[in-house]
């Protein structure tokens, strides 16, 4: 290979990465599009100041990696984002409610998201508890209203049930920590545990309703449940690791609380730099499960580098 040969690889995968990013701004850009005006639906069916907490939670600057595995696997599939964004508007809302649900005092105690007062602190205590009772709720009204197909809209309502079932069981472990095992094996497998269910499990609901909106087969739910059981872990033990290393304005939250609060984490457990390690395998595991997609599956793989190695 001539030097010009090596120059002409790296520009064409320089195109290749960048004309991905424009895709992935292009479905976060639907998404948000989406979530206005799904919420703008609700306008004069319940009181404003209700609507407006659930805008606030839903609509304040997150990520929306979740929407945005829905349709990427929806497209990877064969479908279609338009098809797929009910279920991806669904998978928010449920994310939404954790989030205000986590922040509580009860929970985590957190005065701060994604830069701005977490819903307690801006509205009350109350006002975000039933925000975050009217957000679960709006997910399957998501469904149901926006999916045409009622096989597919009930398979997405299923996935989505199982995945806040999952997340919320999570949750109820990372609350109410199991006793601490005095075994690296045990406890390993404990905080995998944990992880799968208060993060993993909507990663899933994400991917496998995308599948299911596109009417993919069995064998693509299963690589998309691969793809996403990976990837959940990856993302939870990022989010460990900003919690030990980042600085509080970029990731928009509080950080340096888990370890105060006893949580059991990917750091605390195996140290920074085997939980880098430990991330950098996990999205290996994740490429593997997009192999069969072929090219599709570019996409899903560059948008899982960027979750694992995230800063905020
Ligand atoms: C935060 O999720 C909660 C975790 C599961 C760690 P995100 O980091 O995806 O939150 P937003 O939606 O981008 O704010
Ligand atoms: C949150 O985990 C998981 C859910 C909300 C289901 P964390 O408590 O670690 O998330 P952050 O750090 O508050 O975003
Ligand atoms: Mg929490
Ligand atoms: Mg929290
Ligand atoms: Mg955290």
């Amino acid at each position: 290979m001539t030097p010009g040969d090596a120059s002409n690889q790296t520009e064409a995968a320089y195109q290749a990465e960048s004309s991905v990013e424009a895709r992935l701004d292009g479905l976060r850009a639907q998404t948000e599009e989406a979530l206005a005006a799904f919420i703008e639906e609700h306008r004069g069916r319940v009181r404003d100041d209700l609507l407006d907490a659930a805008a606030y939670a839903l609509l304040g600057g997150g990520k929306r990696l979740r929407p945005v595995l829905c349709l990427l696997w929806a497209e990877s599939c064969g479908g279609s984002a338009a098809r797929a964004m009910p279920a991806a508007v669904a998978v928010e809302c449920v994310h939404a409610f954790s989030l205000v649900h986590d922040d509580l005092p009860a929970i985590d105690d957190d005065d701060l998201r994604r830069g701005r007062p977490t819903l307690h602190v801006h509205t009350s205590e109350a006002m975000a508890i039933l925000a975050g009772d009217f957000l679960l709720t709006l997910a399957y009204g998501a469904i149901s209203r926006g999916m045409v197909e009622a096989g597919v809209a009930a398979a997405c309502c299923r996935e989505i049930t199982d995945g806040a079932v999952a997340m919320i069981g999570g949750q109820v472990l990372d609350t109410f920590p199991a006793a601490a095992a005095g075994d690296a094996e045990v406890e390993l497998a404990e905080l995998r545990r944990v992880h799968a269910g208060k993060t993993g499990a909507l990663f899933r609901a994400a991917c496998r309703t995308g599948v299911r909106a596109a009417g993919g087969s069995e064998a693509r739910l299963d690589d998309a449940s691969r793809y996403a059981d990976a990837i959940g872990l990856a993302f939870q033990a990022a989010d460990d690791l900003l919690d030990v290393e980042a600085d509080e304005a970029v990731a928009g939250k509080r950080t340096g609380k888990d370890a105060a609060a006893g949580k059991r984490t990917y750091p605390g457990l195996l140290g920074v730099d085997q939980t880098r390690r430990e991330i950098a395998r996990l999205v290996e595991e994740a490429n593997a499960a997009t192999e069969a997609l072929g090219p599709a599956g570019e996409p899903l793989s560059v948008l899982a580098r960027r979750l694992a190695f995230r800063r905020s």
